[in-house]
């Protein structure tokens, strides 16, 4: 490799903290970190964020750089109070405050016109702005004794799964942030779902525990952004959330996403990995709990969790596919799941983690 080593590497310091009840002198130390302008990862309810001062524009673009993300994807901002969206929303329409209060705190991200109190560097130039109240006593005190509204993206590097634990965390970005709170693992597992209110109708552009349906029964205009459904097979020129058009949680091997009726997949995946085999590829399969014995023991087999359960297949699918990197495996095969609930937001990954290479079983 010739890229130079960054030449002053930061100690990051990891600090496991209770998650129902935080210890206060933990929570000082990164209150600390954030009003320094440092980057401190902490847990939600979803997965880890990487959190700075919203307000700091010098420390929005550290955070950018940290992620190596492309700077037209801007962070969500995190506040711990309805009243904060007041302050940074131009205007806070009535079906805003309807899903405030039915879905905050929670897994639910709105996206409003912006005040100009944020810096644009917070929010890529846009006039919008994503905000969100995290359903987890971590963040919650974090956000509350910063006294500051957080951006936190996933606190992966970027193309990266988002970290789901303190660890990985740690792999993505040891020695280039100031701390780690480690409250173990976060519940839902996948980043929360964005809903665009600054568009008429209300627009879905990331499905994620706050279901399609959940949003539906409140808001019946709602629409879904076309590339949330994969089956159209369309081509997205402009983006209206920027983080669409990017890789997003790839492996490191090849994936390719099977997708039908659980017999059809898998004979499909059989055949799949025969065939690979034959060429000589290590093949991996992300299976789940009720298929993963219908594959030959000679691939590496993952189970994502059982069909019955899509919270179970959620809170795990990140940490599978990036256990995926430990094993030699050069085309990872992975089983499709139905789109009801949660599990549009699971395909949803899924579909990007192949990159969009999708076969019908
Ligand atoms: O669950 C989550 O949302 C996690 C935790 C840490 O809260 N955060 C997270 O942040 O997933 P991030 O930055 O990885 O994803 C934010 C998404 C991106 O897809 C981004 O493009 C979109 O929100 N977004 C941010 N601001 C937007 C805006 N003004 N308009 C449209 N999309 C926006
Ligand atoms: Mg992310």
């Amino acid at each position: 490799m010739h890229t130079k080593q960054e030449s002053n590497p930061k100690t990051t310091l990891m600090l496991q903290i209770n998650h129902a009840n935080p210890e206060p002198e933990k929570i000082q130390i990164a209150t600390q970190i954030i009003q320094n302008g440092g980057l401190v990862a902490f847990p939600t309810e979803t997965v880890y964020g990487l959190g700075a001062n919203a307000l700091n524009s010098n420390t929005i673009l550290a955070l950018f750089k940290t992620k190596n993300r492309p700077m037209d994807n801007p962070p969500i901002l995190h506040i711990a109070d309805n009243s904060q969206v007041y302050l940074l929303a131009k205007e806070v329409p009535k079906n805003a405050e309807i899903l405030m209060k039915k879905f905050w705190p929670g897994p639910l991200t709105l996206i409003f016109k912006r005040s100009n109190t944020i810096p644009k560097e917070t929010v890529a130039n846009l006039d919008t702005v994503a905000i969100r109240i995290p359903k987890h006593n971590i963040a919650l005190s974090l956000i509350k004794q910063s006294g500051t509204p957080l951006a936190a993206p996933s606190a992966n590097l970027s193309g990266k799964p988002s970290p789901t634990t303190a660890q990985h965390v740690y792999n993505d970005l040891n020695g280039k942030i100031d701390a780690i709170l480690d409250g173990g693992s976060t519940n839902i597992g996948l980043e929360s779902t964005v809903l665009d209110l600054s568009a008429d109708p209300p627009l879905l552009l990331r499905p994620g525990a706050t279901t399609f349906e959940d949003i539906q029964a409140v808001l019946p205009n709602v629409i879904m952004h076309p590339i949330i459904n994969y089956k159209q097979n369309i081509e997205i020129k402009h983006a209206r959330s920027p983080g669409m058009l990017h890789k997003h949680y790839a492996p490191n091997a090849e994936m390719l996403l099977i997708d039908g009726a659980v017999q059809d997949i898998i004979s499909k995946i059989t055949a799949l990995s025969e065939q690979y085999t034959h060429e000589g590829k290590k093949i991996g399969i992300l299976a789940t709990d009720e298929t993963q014995k219908a594959y030959a023991i000679t691939n590496t087999i993952k189970s994502m969790g059982s069909r019955l359960n899509l919270n179970t297949i959620a809170k795990n699918l990140f940490k599978e596919l990036r256990d995926f990197n430990e094993s030699p495996v050069d085309i990872i095969l992975a089983e499709s799941v139905p789109l009801d609930g949660i599990g549009l937001a699971v395909m949803n990954r899924l579909q990007k983690a192949s990159n969009y290479k999708i076969i019908k079983a």
